[in-house]
């Protein structure tokens, strides 16, 4: 008998109150309130699907691995983890921002090598790199705003929305990388065994997005 039970890996934070209307509308609701709750799994209106809750940077993990069938995840996330074995069927078009080089207002490359401090590591690796740019890659988990003050680093690769919190420490965007999303992600495994029960989620999630979109 094939295992018709579909497991959805949410990032939480900043993503999840946008997730969880999306899904509502395709059908989906968890039986409690996965925001408050402490529980990391959760059951839904559906017998066959539940959700479980994880960091944001945990989620392709999951779904690569196939513990998960499919997940919500930033375009971000997924360029960092670079999984080959990911299908990206829908963008979801929440949590839009960019992802972009930035410094000290002003403040040109240097010549020789450039310091770059990020949590993108393999993201600035890439970048530099298809410039020929030689770069020492400086890795930090948060506040990347805070190096080039601090003479850590010339560069940061992050996100960018409004650009105030660039602005208030004295910074500027200066190259773009790559426009951001979040996408819904499938185990390439999980979209061929599981395909008849994925294919009308991905429909339903699809007109969702439309339906927001106006
Ligand atoms: P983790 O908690 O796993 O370390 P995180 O702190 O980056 O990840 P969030 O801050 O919740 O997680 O961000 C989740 C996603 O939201 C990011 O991967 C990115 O795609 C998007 N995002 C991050 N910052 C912004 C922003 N300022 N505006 C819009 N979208 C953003
Ligand atoms: C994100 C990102 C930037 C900021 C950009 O941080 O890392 O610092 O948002 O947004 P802005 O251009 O609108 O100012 P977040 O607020 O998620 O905090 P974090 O450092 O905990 O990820």
């Amino acid at each position: 008998m094939m295992n018709h039970k579909l497991t959805i890996a949410l990032s939480k934070g900043r993503i999840l109150d946008d997730t969880l209307p999306l899904l509502k509308a395709a059908g989906i609701e968890p039986l409690e309130d996965v925001r408050t709750s402490r529980k990391l799994i959760f059951p839904t209106n559906h017998e066959n699907v539940q959700v479980v809750v994880i960091r944001a940077t945990d989620v392709p993990t999951y779904v690569s691995h196939g513990a998960a069938d499919m997940g919500i995840s930033g375009k971000d996330v997924l360029m960092e983890y670079g999984d080959e074995d990911l299908y990206e069927p829908l963008d979801l078009q929440i949590a839009t921002c960019r992802l972009m080089t930035a410094g000290m207002v002003g403040v040109p490359e240097p010549k020789g090598r450039l310091k770059v401090a990020t949590k993108f590591v393999n993201i600035a690796k890439r970048y530099y790199a298809e410039r020929g740019v030689q770069v020492d890659i400086i890795k930090l988990y948060g506040g990347m705003e805070l190096a080039p003050i601090m003479n850590l680093a010339d560069r940061i690769v992050d996100i960018v929305d409004t650009g105030n919190t660039l602005k208030a420490n004295g910074l500027e965007p200066k190259e773009m990388i790559a426009p951001i999303s979040s996408r819904l992600v499938v185990a390439k495994a999980a979209m061929k065994m599981k395909h008849a029960t994925i294919q009308p989620l991905i429909e339903r999630l699809a007109a969702a997005v439309e339906q927001r979109n106006g």
